[in-house]
């Protein structure tokens, strides 16, 4: 079992497959990627590179693998991303983190590749809103993505990024929408990171105020399984989805850290504020899962406490883009 200095266990491996995206979140990339940047330039892991990281961390007790980018589904191979990711012993499930455009058309071939779990972001839903947040109007594509995934019952949750000046007057909005849609919809505390100190300034809203809110008006915290990520889930009788509060700036927040990333480079990184990532793209290409293994394991006792970002230190990450956040 893969275990760090702290005693803190990785059951969840946050695989990154592509860098680059093509919205452009206020709070993310504003300016988005820049023309001429392709997947094939990027070099990302192939699907025999990927078979091969997921192997090495299934011998080392990862349960679950979530692909993230960027945007994952701008990879053309994604289904075989997906069943590569899927196919190691140990591996119980296999989850995507996406900005949800290509949903209708290609959520059905991710289901029979073997997704078990769907992340998408919603920021605002209002689509006016939702496009002056992500740059497209798309909001009303994604939500029929969202109807489809749950008609194959495909457990859903929802990523809304609270911003102070764009969406946090929509707060109620949300809450609407859950009474009759069983997501888990999680309000994400924004993060500093380099490229958002300004914005950060004028938008981070504290995510205690939000769960003061919910603890007064009969939201109850469930139980967190241990291959879940950071979310504290709330539910109340009359919902029929639930809450999840993901709050990086709350005390003892990465005591639970379960997971480990890699980049779409094959760059392990020990945090999503790490100071630098280590490369082991060479061992990946090799395709000796042991070997590869045996490195990850030895890179895994120079993990750190917590992340430092009440200090302003925000590590390598210049937006979250760059990880899969
Ligand atoms: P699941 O419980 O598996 O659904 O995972 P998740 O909530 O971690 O996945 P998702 O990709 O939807 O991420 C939601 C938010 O949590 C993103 O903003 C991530 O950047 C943030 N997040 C996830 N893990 C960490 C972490 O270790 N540290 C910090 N600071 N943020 C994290
Ligand atoms: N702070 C918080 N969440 C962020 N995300 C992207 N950038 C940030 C940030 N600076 C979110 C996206 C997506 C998830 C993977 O990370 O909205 O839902
Ligand atoms: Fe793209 Fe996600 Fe960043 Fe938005 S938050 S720009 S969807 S990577």
């Amino acid at each position: 079992m893969l275990q760090d200095s702290f005693g803190r266990r990785f059951y969840y491996l946050r695989l990154s497959v592509t860098d680059i995206c093509n919205f452009r979140c206020n709070y993310c990339l504003p300016d988005g990627y820049q023309c001429g940047e392709s997947i094939a330039r990027e070099n990302p892991l192939s699907v025999a590179e990927v078979d091969t990281v997921v192997r090495a961390f299934a011998s080392l007790g990862t349960e679950k693998v979530r692909l993230t980018g960027g945007e994952p589904s701008l990879r053309k191979d994604l289904v075989q991303l997906i069943e590569a990711a899927k196919q190691a012993d140990g591996i119980r499930r296999v989850a995507i983190t996406t900005n949800g455009y290509k949903l209708p058309s290609e959520i059905d071939a991710w289901h029979r590749a073997g997704l078990d779990q769907l992340n998408v972001s919603i920021d605002s839903l209002d689509p006016q809103q939702f496009q002056a947040i992500t740059g497209h109007d798309k909001l009303e594509k994604i939500l029929r993505g969202i109807d489809r995934a749950l008609e194959l019952d495909i457990p859903t949750k929802v990523n809304a990024v609270l911003l102070r000046e764009h969406n946090l007057a929509e707060f109620n909005h949300f809450l609407d929408w859950i009474k009759v849609t069983p997501v888990s919809l999680r309000f994400i505390e924004l993060m500093r990171t380099g490229d958002n100190r300004d914005f950060f300034a004028s938008n981070h809203v504290a995510g205690s105020d939000i769960e003061n809110l919910l603890l007064r008006s009969g939201w109850e915290q469930v139980v967190r399984s241990r291959d879940a990520g950071p979310a504290k889930e709330y539910a109340h009788p009359d919902y029929a989805g639930r809450i999840g509060l993901i709050m990086p700036y709350s005390k003892d927040f990465c005591a639970s850290c379960n997971r480990l990333r890699m980049s779409a480079q094959g760059a392990l990184h020990l945090c999503l504020f790490a100071e630098q990532g280590i490369d082991l793209r060479d061992a990946i290409a090799g395709g000796d899962h042991e070997a590869l293994a045996e490195q990850i394991r030895a890179a895994v006792c120079g993990k750190n406490a917590s992340h430092q970002l009440a200090s302003g230190f925000t590590g390598a990450t210049r937006n979250l883009a760059m990880l899969g956040g």
